[in-house]
């Protein structure tokens, strides 16, 4: 969703905002502006489009400044245009957001009667105008703030840079914002995501919800103060360390971040057993040993939900454990009935989606324990659970999620395996093992998947199929190909196409069928139907099967033998790299894939 970047030092700030911004790039935006403060005026460039657009603009006009603040815009409210980009500024104040002003409507009509006039048609003008006309009201710049945080509803983060001092202020309610500091070279930051912040501030501050932070610079230090709502001195705030490095941005020999990533999952999988198994993430899995609920409360959205119906198998078929999954966005609103011996498990790669973080405010609210299996150590998600499962995938730059679902899957394997018996099974760590290099073998072989994409990626629509522990991976494989490559992508349990689906099938339809080791006959039943119906066929199932051959347009055979449990996982790499490649033919920006966001902070 929306990048957020400010900054004030000694320096100029619009190396550090544009160099932020383009870290955050990849969460996906449509226009980017920044507003600086030249002459005791506050400036402001806006464009639509990428940031190289406003990039140019730059350079034309060579501004420079001690304060600024920059935005990516995902639009919510109001096209995509110059006027809608933020910052959204006037006389007295610049304002940048991300999230959403629930109550924006009326409020904007209420303002309009009184006689305030709007430049654009969001929601985040609102906050400009109601703070403008508090402070017109009072001159004091944090109770206006204040004031003005407190009359919206909804989920929202603001940066405000103001006329008359060269003061960075900032807060949010359930949006994520982080402030930092360079002690020594006297410069004070904000951003939506530590990363943009790499090699700039050595020290975070993560303030929490409705905590207004002002940070100001001078000629011999830099100070960072935290207020409450009343303006009383707040201390609901951590301090961390940034011990990212800048080099996790490059993309290696790699085309794509995607297929860095992908490729990155062999070492990355041992890396997490290892971590889990024989190194400090053991004491972790320790405390669930002969752990027992009543029901696990999975929720979670896209890719990570598809996760969480993997690891529900698990708990189901390992522990017997019941486990229900369900899409955060319809939890939250369902009146869920949740007991007092049950456990809420949430899963997010970023650890900031809105709607799962509601329902980890749900399940608090209803007096249950919330544990987490998430990428980003300090993001709201993981501040918020009682047990933390980290799945150390590193950054995940691709706005299409690959190896973050790898991880979460097997975080809640191991996580499942750990209340079953011992860690320690020899079994287990050869098990893993042997799924690195399946998927390392994969890799190497992705020419005989481009193969297979070169047949098929002009066709009209794709139905991916898979049974049992393969049904999710349906899901995901159709989610990851219509994300990317901008085609109509399905996924369906097998047995379920004749019920509906198969009405699609004619020869300008491509049926991906996930056939395992596992309900083989019953799978082939089910690609002879399409076979019929005249729907091209491509098969990622068991090597050397001439009946598949057969029956296939294209085939990949894969080696199950040994993967037990863990084969979906490496089914999954197999369709990653199938998307990969048939956008990649496509020509699509697989990278930051049209209108999505890595990140979606709003509900
Ligand atoms: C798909 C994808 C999304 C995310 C979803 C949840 O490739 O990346 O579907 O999985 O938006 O995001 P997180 O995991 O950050 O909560």
């Amino acid at each position: 969703m929306c990048g957020i970047v400010g900054y004030s030092g000694p320096n100029n700030s619009v190396g550090p905002i544009i160099e932020g911004l383009s870290r955050l790039e990849y969460r996906g935006y449509d226009s980017a502006g920044i507003c600086l403060k030249i002459n005791n005026e506050l400036q402001i460039l806006k464009k639509e489009g990428k940031l190289d657009n406003l990039k140019s603009l730059i350079q034309e006009k060579k501004p420079f400044s001690h304060i600024g603040i920059g935005h990516t815009r995902w639009a919510t409210h109001g096209a995509v245009t110059a006027d809608n980009a933020h910052p959204h500024g006037n006389e007295l104040f610049a304002v940048v957001h991300n999230g959403i002003i629930e109550n924006a409507g009326a409020l904007k009509k209420e303002l309009q009667k009184e006689g305030f006039e709007f430049k654009s048609q969001t929601d985040s003008e609102v906050f400009l105008v109601l703070l403008t006309k508090f402070f017109k009201e009072s001159k004091n710049v944090l109770s206006s703030i204040s004031k003005a945080f407190s009359t919206i509803t909804g989920n929202s983060a603001f940066v405000i840079i103001e006329k008359q001092s060269d003061k960075l202020y900032c807060l949010k309610r359930s949006a994520p914002l982080v402030v930092g500091d360079n002690k020594e070279t006297r410069e004070a930051f904000v951003s939506s995501d530590p990363f943009a912040l790499v090699g700039f501030a050595p020290r975070i501050y993560f303030p929490e919800d409705s905590v207004i932070c002002e940070s100001s610079v001078n000629s011999s230090e830099v100070t960072i103060k935290f207020y409450e709502l009343n303006l009383t001195p707040s201390n609901r705030y951590k301090i961390q360390g940034n011990a990212m490095s800048v080099d996790i941005t490059s993309k290696g020999p790699y085309e794509h971040f995607m297929l860095k990533e992908i490729h990155e999952q062999p070492y990355l999988v041992e890396k997490l057993a290892a971590y889990y198994i024989k190194d400090e993430g053991r004491k972790i899995l320790d405390q669930l040993v002969n752990f027992k609920t009543d029901c696990w409360h999975i929720t979670a959205c896209g890719t990570a939900w598809h996760a969480g119906l993997v690891i529900k198998n698990y708990l189901e078929q390992i522990n017997r454990q019941r486990a229900s999954v369900e899409i955060a966005s319809e939890f939250r609103y369902k009146n869920p009935i949740i007991n007092q011996k049950e456990i809420g498990l949430f899963i997010s790669q970023s650890g900031e989606t809105a709607d799962t973080l509601a329902c980890q405010e749900l399940c608090k609210e209803s007096g249950i324990s919330s544990f987490a299996i998430v990428n980003v150590e300090g993001s709201t998600l993981y501040r918020n659970s009682d047990k933390n499962f980290l799945i150390h995938a590193g950054i995940e730059i691709g706005v299409a999620s690959t190896k973050a679902f790898t991880l979460q899957v097997l975080t809640g394997y191991l996580m499942s395996r750990s209340m079953k018996s011992s860690l320690d099974d020899p079994k287990l760590f050869i098990e893993l093992k042997l799924l690195s290099t399946r998927i390392s073998e994969l890799c190497s072989e992705s020419d005989k998947i481009k193969k297979i994409a070169e047949k098929i990626y002009h066709q009209k629509g794709f139905i991916f199929t898979g049974r049992g522990k393969y049904f999710p991976i349906a899901l995901e494989g159709a989610l990851k190909l219509k994300e990317i490559a901008y085609v109509h992508a399905e996924g369906y349990a097998a047995g379920e196409l004749k019920h509906g689906p198969i009405a699609l099938i004619d020869e300008e339809i491509v049926n991906i069928a996930i056939i395992g080791p596992e309900l083989f006959e019953k799978t082939i039943s089910n690609i002879e139907e399409v076979k019929a119906r005249r729907g091209k066929i491509v098969v990622i199932g068991p090597d050397h099967n001439a009946e598949i051959e057969h029956l296939s347009d294209a085939y990949l055979g894969l080696n199950f033998e040994g993967l037990n449990d863990l084969s979906p996982l490496y089914v999954n790499v197999a369709l990653q790299l199938l998307s990969y490649h048939i956008a990649y033919l496509k020509g699509t920006d697989i990278d930051k894939p049209r209108n999505l966001a890595k990140s979606v902070t709003v509900e």
